[in-house]
């Protein structure tokens, strides 16, 4: 990753940018479910981190992670096209990671469409494994696939 990208919390002025990427890189080809608003309302969530990476003042990736009772559950997940491959996705996923072991999550759970075979290998990459096959879980229409990594050292800080 190059050194001029960091890593910090969403602002509600990135929402837009958010969600556009959101309708062009996850949710191709089905329904737009998240809008800025609804971005918005994860951002101000008391138990949900979203994370984004930047280039000088450009959006270059995010997550969003959510802190349930025993694990953490990565909601939305992406890098821009043009800045794949390059360790953006796994810089965000290991800040996300590394916050759900402090808040005392022993495992991280995510779900991908099953024809993602690019976000199956990633999380593959990152020590997660496939738990089952949801059918028709996108929009009625495409299967997900459920991933799970139990995390190392939860609960230390
Ligand atoms: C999945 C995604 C987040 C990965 O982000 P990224 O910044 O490109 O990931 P990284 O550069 O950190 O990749 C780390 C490793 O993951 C694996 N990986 C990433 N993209 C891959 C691809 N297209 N095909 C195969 N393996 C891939 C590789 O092992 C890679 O290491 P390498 O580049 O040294 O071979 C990105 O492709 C993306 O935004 N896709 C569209 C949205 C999406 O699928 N979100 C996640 C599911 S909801």
């Amino acid at each position: 990753m190059t050194p001029s990208i960091a890593i910090g919390l969403a602002q509600y002025s990135d929402s837009h940018e958010i969600a556009d990427m959101s309708r062009t890189l996850i949710e191709y080809g089905l329904p737009w479910t998240w809008r800025p608003g609804r971005i918005a309302r994860e951002i101000a969530a008391p138990n949900k981190n979203v994370v984004v990476a930047k280039d000088q003042d450009s959006l270059v990736g995010f997550g969003i992670m959510e802190y349930l009772d025993e694990h953490a559950y990565l909601v939305l997940f992406a890098v821009r096209a043009s800045t794949q491959r390059q360790g953006v996705g796994s810089a965000i996923l290991q800040w996300l990671e590394r916050s759900a072991s402090v808040a005392g999550a022993e495992r991280v759970r995510v779900e991908a469409r099953r024809s993602n075979v690019a976000g199956r290998c990633f999380y593959s990459e990152h020590g997660y494994h496939e738990l089952s096959i949801e059918p028709r879980r996108y929009s009625g229409v495409e299967d997900g696939v459920v991933l799970q990594k139990w995390l190392r050292n939860s609960g230390e800080a």
